[in-house]
């Protein structure tokens, strides 16, 4: 069992055997409790006791998360982010022993509040769009959970920029086209799809929904969506596949942020699954953004004040991967790969004279450097002059773009730019957060409609026919305006810092 659960977070579990206590030692609940000193943090997961006091500091998720549950049972929270097996990467010494008692289980007020909220959240019926489903998130997640799915890099520039960049290009519609059916299927990477949009790789699914990945996976399934499965996800690999049709292509997201050999490892165990056609590879992400909105709140809910509160770690552990490991990967495996998070032209090119079967245009929707520029724009850079490069082959090298879709007329529009299609994280994080399995699928519905709406408005019956000469793109780089009113409803500013209570 160990094996399939490692591999869901891409770690080959070398060290999790080994961390087998052979005598555990009894700790009583009145003394675990006492743990919660700023240098001496316990935590208990599972009734088992682990002193973090250490850990915390190099905690990738920063350390305010684990602070909030010193001398505390931090299961459920652990659970909603992380994948057992991760608990056998802490030292051997970090275990201290078995919980003797129980922990009250206490509900914090705002708990209280978000219940009482639940019970009053709006039919899905009043979901117009994909804003709505944010709009509903925010009065029923908790503060720190939605500020980590919503929150991006910095000042947010890019975050904010990759949803307006949208905004900034018009259509030019052709009418009297007497379109009876729009056709909305495609084909990406090989494989065809019931939509020219995706559901990308994000991580901790199981924050927002107990099932975690499961439920998009199953949704994707039944619609005919390309799903990507998530280095980082938080059920292991066999049981989201359970979720999906033999038959059905998946996709599977690495994360490269280290030259690990652990995650070598975990590259060549995926290839073994036949239905895993491809491998996106994360290539933004050589250190962790500065997701300050993210810190910043969490500092506001625990009300810390201790030196340590703040900063993810950088992770020094291991170089970044660069261009010659990305050549040695496709001699590791026959599957199709992807590289995620190309922001320039550039690398687009260099991408396609390596022979890899595509890329996304991708800043990781806002969280890694701000002012990376909107993918819509590097998009519109970059088409024109691929299309000259004598090696390019638009079936076998496909461009992807995500960051900020939110309608069917951002999708029509990345099309019509050149896409073959658009990836879409947070629009379906926010479903599966509050209506589940049920939201996912009416967001699908709602998407449907739109896309059919607008292409039936521009005078076109299916996708292929969508090309430049439906937009109008010379608003792109006038950066002002903001059009898209039911996106910045939501949008929080960053806040201040809080005095001492
Ligand atoms: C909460 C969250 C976690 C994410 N985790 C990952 C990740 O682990 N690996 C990755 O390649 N991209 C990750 N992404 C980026 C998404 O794959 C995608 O690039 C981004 O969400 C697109 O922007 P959108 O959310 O506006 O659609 C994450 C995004 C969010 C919102
Ligand atoms: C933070 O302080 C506020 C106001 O004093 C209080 O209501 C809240 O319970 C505190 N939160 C924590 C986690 O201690
Ligand atoms: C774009 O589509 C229009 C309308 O179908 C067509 O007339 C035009 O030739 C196409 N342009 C290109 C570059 O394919």
């Amino acid at each position: 069992m160990l094996r399939p659960l490692a591999l869901a977070i891409g770690l080959a579990l070398a060290s999790s055997g080994s961390s087998v206590i052979k005598c555990d030692t009894s700790i009583p609940v009145e003394s675990f409790i006492k743990h919660k000193g700023s240098r001496d943090i316990w935590i208990s997961i599972d009734n088992k006791v682990y002193d973090v006091s250490e850990f915390l500091r190099s905690h990738p998720g920063g350390a305010e998360a684990i602070l909030k549950y010193a001398g505390r049972d931090a299961s459920k929270a652990f659970k909603k982010q992380h994948v057992a097996s991760i608990l056998g990467l802490l030292p051997k010494s970090a275990y201290k022993g078995v919980l003797e008692g129980s922990l009250e289980e206490e509900l914090s007020e705002e708990e209280i509040l978000l219940e009482e909220m639940k019970k009053k959240k709006p039919a899905l019926s009043h979901i117009f769009n994909a804003n709505d489903f944010e709009s509903v998130a925010k009065q029923i997640l908790p503060k720190d959970i939605y500020t980590y799915f919503a929150t991006g890099a910095d000042d947010e520039a890019t975050l904010r920029e990759c949803a307006m960049a949208y905004s900034r290009v018009f259509f030019r519609p052709r009418v009297l086209q007497q379109v009876e059916d729009v056709d909305l299927s495609t084909n990406m990477l090989g494989c065809s799809t019931a939509f020219p949009f995706y559901i990308t790789s994000f991580a901790g699914q199981a924050q927002l929904h107990p099932e975690g990945e499961k439920v998009l996976a199953k949704v994707a399934d039944k619609n005919n969506i390309m799903f990507i499965i998530p280095r980082l996800a938080t059920k292991p690999i066999p049981e989201i596949l359970e979720e999906i049709d033999p038959q059905t292509p998946v996709w599977w997201q690495m994360s490269a942020n280290h030259a690990d050999p652990k995650l070598e490892r975990a590259f060549a165990e995926v290839a073994k699954y036949d239905q895993i056609k491809g491998i996106f590879i994360s290539t933004d992400s050589a250190v962790g953004g500065n997701r300050e909105k993210d810190f910043k709140v969490r500092q506001q809910v625990t009300n810390a004040t201790s030196e340590l509160s703040g900063y993810a770690a950088i992770d020094k552990t291991y170089p970044s991967i660069t261009w010659d490991d990305i050549k040695r990967y496709k001699t590791l495996t026959d599957k199709k790969i992807i590289l995620k998070g190309i922001q320039c032209t550039e690398d687009v090119l260099k991408a396609s004279e390596l022979g890899l079967d595509g890329v996304v245009l991708s800043n990781h929707g806002g969280r890694q450097l701000d002012y990376s520029q909107p993918p819509l724009e590097v998009l519109v850079e970059t088409m024109p002059i691929l299309r000259q490069q004598q090696y390019y082959d638009k079936e076998k090298f496909q461009v992807f773009v995500d960051g900020g879709i939110r309608r069917g007329t951002d999708i029509v529009k990345a099309i019509a730019l050149g896409a073959s299609g658009v990836g879409m994280g947070k629009a379906f994080a926010f479903p599966l957060a509050t209506y589940g399995e049920e939201g996912a699928q009416r967001l699908v519905d709602l998407l449907k409609m739109e896309l059919s709406r607008d292409l039936k408005l521009l005078g076109v019956s299916k996708i292929s026919q969508l090309n430049e000469s439906y937009v109008n793109t010379k608003g792109l780089y006038n950066r002002i305006g903001n059009y898209a009113d039911s996106y910045f409803r939501n949008y929080e500013k960053l806040p201040a810092p809080v005095f001492i209570k």
